[in-house]
């Protein structure tokens, strides 16, 4: 596959993990199934189920302060949170709670006309044509709309987000300047949201988090931000990337399409399937004290990179782990991690990859991979298809 040292120099921004990183991980497990990487700030790697869930349930040791690695520093020594996945309890436990009532299931159903139309109109565009790219005419344009509705942001500035978040996920971490220059553009378009929410509220996440109380005080503007900034990077890209893999297994394993098709009641247990073997998030901790985990030495900063799926693709966890199996019944995945943080967002994910699958799958005769080289995968700690062509 390539004379990359995974084992000691572990790079999840290198374009040969995000084309292989099926093949990375089983090596990994078999052979080092707590990889390091120099270029990370001397980063630790695990890939067992049972590691990666160990360090998620242990707070104590393992601190959720930097949960993306960048090359450069720990992304709270700039100043950047982004509550709660960047918060550890107590303040965790109270930032949490407040955002429960905003993914309510009466809010997500809610939401679920608007992913259905915006999915058909979608659809409308390509439908003629015999040819769609399920990254770029789809699967993106669905979480993108979702979150502006959220947030009560205009849907023309969908397409600004997207460069933003991708910014942020892929070019940031590796990169000071655009790191810098991209959280300017975030901070600066949300504090004219924030001040406009003041003098005009409306029923959105901005004015919700404007009026919301936390330990008996209001948000400062700064955790207003950061809570809006999370629902823009956690609300995207993951699910762009989820509906996005999900329909290049269907376009590569025909039968499964077929079978999907003709029985549309397989879809719940299929859905799952998908989050376990095409898990698109990689998060990460870093490490509170000096210590030994599992014979590895520990240094207090060091960060820790948790490839949830990583471990939904280990053969001690899960039968045949590396097959898609449709209707497998015992599926404990983490694509939407363990423990404390565990996705706040994960039925709204759920709902959307649904639909927009079942309404591909509804409108479309058979759809096939067009070339199998031309698809691309992103970087980073949020994998998924970025290019792919279809055609029908
Ligand atoms: C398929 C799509 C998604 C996947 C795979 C995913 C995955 C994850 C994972 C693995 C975590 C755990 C983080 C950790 O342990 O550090 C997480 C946390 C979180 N996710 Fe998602 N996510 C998805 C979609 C969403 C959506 C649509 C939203 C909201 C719009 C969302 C909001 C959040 C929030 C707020 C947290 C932080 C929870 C906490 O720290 O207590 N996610 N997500």
């Amino acid at each position: 596959m390539s004379d990359l040292d995974y084992k000691n120099n572990f790079d999840h921004f290198s374009s040969i993990y995000a084309q292989n990183a099926f093949e990375v991980w089983s090596d990994l497990q078999k052979s080092c199934p707590i990889a390091r990487s120099e270029k990370f700030r001397n980063m630790w790697v695990p890939t067992k189920y049972s590691d990666i869930e160990e360090i998620a349930r242990d707070t104590d040791l393992f601190s959720s302060r930097s949960p993306v690695v960048a090359e450069f520093g720990a992304m709270a020594d700039f100043g950047l949170q982004v509550p709660p996945i960047s918060s550890d309890p107590p303040y965790h436990t109270s930032f949490r709670r407040l955002l429960l009532p905003f993914f309510s299931p009466s809010r997500i159903e809610a939401l679920k006309p608007t992913v259905e139309s915006l999915a058909n109109e979608l659809i409308d565009g390509f439908i003629d044509t015999g040819f769609f790219d399920g990254a770029l005419d789809y699967a993106q344009h669905i979480p993108i709309k979702i979150i502006a509705k959220m947030l009560g942001i205009p849907d023309e500035d969908g397409d600004q987000f997207r460069i933003w978040v991708h910014n942020f996920l892929e070019l940031a971490p590796t990169d000071i300047t655009v790191a810098a220059t991209n959280l300017l553009h975030f901070f600066e378009y949300f504090q004219s949201q924030i001040e406009l929410r003041k003098s005009h509220p409306k029923d959105d996440l901005v004015t919700f988090l404007i009026n919301a109380q936390i330990d008996n005080r209001a948000l400062s503007d700064q955790e207003i931000f950061g809570g809006c900034l999370l629902l823009l990077v956690a609300g995207i890209d993951t699910t762009w990337s989820a509906i996005g893999a999900s329909i290049w297994h269907l376009s590569l394993n025909l039968n499964d399409q077929k079978r999907l098709r003709s029985d549309p009641d397989l879809m719940p247990l299929a859905i799952e399937e998908f989050l376990r073997a095409f898990a698109p998030v990689t998060m990460a901790r870093e490490v509170t004290r000096d210590s030994d985990f599992k014979g590895c030495p520990m240094k207090k900063g060091d960060p820790v990179l948790l490839p949830f799926p990583a471990a939904n693709r280990d053969l001690d966890a899960f039968e045949d782990a590396d097959i898609v199996i449709l209707d497998r019944e015992r599926n404990r995945h983490l694509a939407f991690g363990v423990g404390i943080h565990r996705c706040l967002g994960s039925n709204l994910a759920r709902m959307e990859l649904t639909t927009a699958i079942r309404t591909l799958l509804e409108r479309l005769p058979e759809f096939k991979l067009k070339d199998p080289n031309t698809v691309v995968w992103s970087l980073g700690q949020v994998r998924g298809p970025r290019v792919l062509p279809i055609e029908f």
